[in-house]
């Protein structure tokens, strides 16, 4: 199968084995793992931030961030589709105790005035106070959409006024630094929490961090341990995340070409696909547009040895490039998709 469902797809590739086979390791709950202490300190480099902390999934490290920015009872303002409202099980009200008010975004965008329109000051007898802004860069649900950099600083400033706390979830913020030729300490350097996964276009099997200030950071290990995210040789893993930054870092502008070609290809075909929103390795294709069910579609898609997935909008699929997609890949894409939709009977 041509597997577009997801960078998070990709198999450990032979070097990063062989890394991984050599990593040095010791007790990293005791902060003894050398491999998982050298890759900590260059993804809080990378980030243009203090200290940073190993974890194993993204997931975790948006938790972990949320709980160490807020109380229970404090209100959390995000993009409506952000990963962390719809994907990640209700946890910001199970780990962190918030409220969550979802704000409608352009993109997964949103700007100053939005949040100095919703921001609600607590009168210490009811009112819930909004404590933390988190934003997601890019923006998966809005087909991997970068966010310029003065609109995040824009965004972060006007938070900062306000008192607010300023969380990115940053994913895939390495996509977003390679697609705006930004570094991404420039972006992440603004926040007080930032998460980085390294099991998407990085290409590691697992492994995410979550950066912050040296204060910060203490926390966000203690609660580390208590979700029983605490490992032991965790170097292990580690050395895939130190390997991939090594090696599959500006890489990630090869992914971002070919999503762009299969965009293009796709669209001179006569698949829906709006070429503008195409800026870093998704691609989405409205197979409503054709009268297609998401699941009709991707059942058709399957049977021609093509994986794409479905998205937070009904009759949106997207393709994602990645570290085991090729150039041919992408030729057979570009053949099988139109064909598996029913595109090319039509013309
Ligand atoms: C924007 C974003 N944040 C966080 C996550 C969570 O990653 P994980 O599956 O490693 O927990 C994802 C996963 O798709 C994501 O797209």
């Amino acid at each position: 199968m041509i597997d577009l469902r997801s960078d998070t797809k990709t198999q450990p590739s032979p070097g990063m084995r062989e890394a991984i086979a050599n990593a040095l390791v010791g007790d990293e709950q005791r902060r003894e793992d050398p491999t998982v202490n050298e890759l900590e300190r260059r993804v809080a480099d990378l980030l243009g931030q203090e200290e940073s902390v190993f974890v194993p999934t993204a997931t975790m490290a948006n938790e972990i961030a949320l709980r160490t920015l807020s109380e229970p009872g404090d209100e959390l303002i995000a993009e409506e589709n952000a990963h962390i409202l719809l994907s990640e099980l209700g946890g910001p009200a199970v780990h962190a105790g918030v409220m969550t008010r979802p704000i409608r975004g352009r993109a997964g965008r949103f700007g100053p005035d939005e949040v100095q329109r919703m921001v609600r000051r607590t009168d210490a007898t009811h009112v819930p106070p909004t404590r933390v802004v988190a934003i997601e860069n890019t923006h998966n649900a809005s087909g991997g959409r970068v966010w310029p950099l003065e609109e995040i600083r824009a965004l972060v400033g006007a938070s900062r006024e306000l008192e607010l706390s300023v969380h990115l979830d940053g994913a895939r913020v390495l996509n977003a630094a390679v697609a705006s030729g930004v570094p991404a300490a420039e972006i992440a350097g603004q926040f007080d929490t930032v998460t980085l996964c390294l099991s998407k276009g990085l290409g590691c099997p697992l492994g995410a961090l979550v950066a912050g200030s040296g204060e910060l950071m203490r926390k966000a290990r203690r609660l580390k341990h208590q979700f029983g995210g605490a490992m032991r040789q965790a170097g292990i893993v580690a050395a895939a995340g130190i390997y991939a930054l090594d090696h599959n870092l500006e890489r990630l502008a090869d992914d971002h070409a070919r999503a762009r070609r299969l965009a293009e290809g796709l669209h001179a075909a006569g698949v829906p696909v709006d070429l503008e929103q195409v800026e870093t390795n998704f691609v989405q294709v409205d197979v409503g547009a054709l009268g297609l069910d998401g699941a009709d579609a991707l059942a058709r898609l399957a049977e021609e040895g093509i994986g794409l997935s479905g998205t937070a909008h009904p009759g949106l699929l997207r393709a994602v490039t990645h570290l085991d997609i090729g150039d041919e890949d992408i030729d057979r894409a570009l053949e099988l998709i139109p064909k598996a939709l029913g595109v090319l009977a039509r013309a």
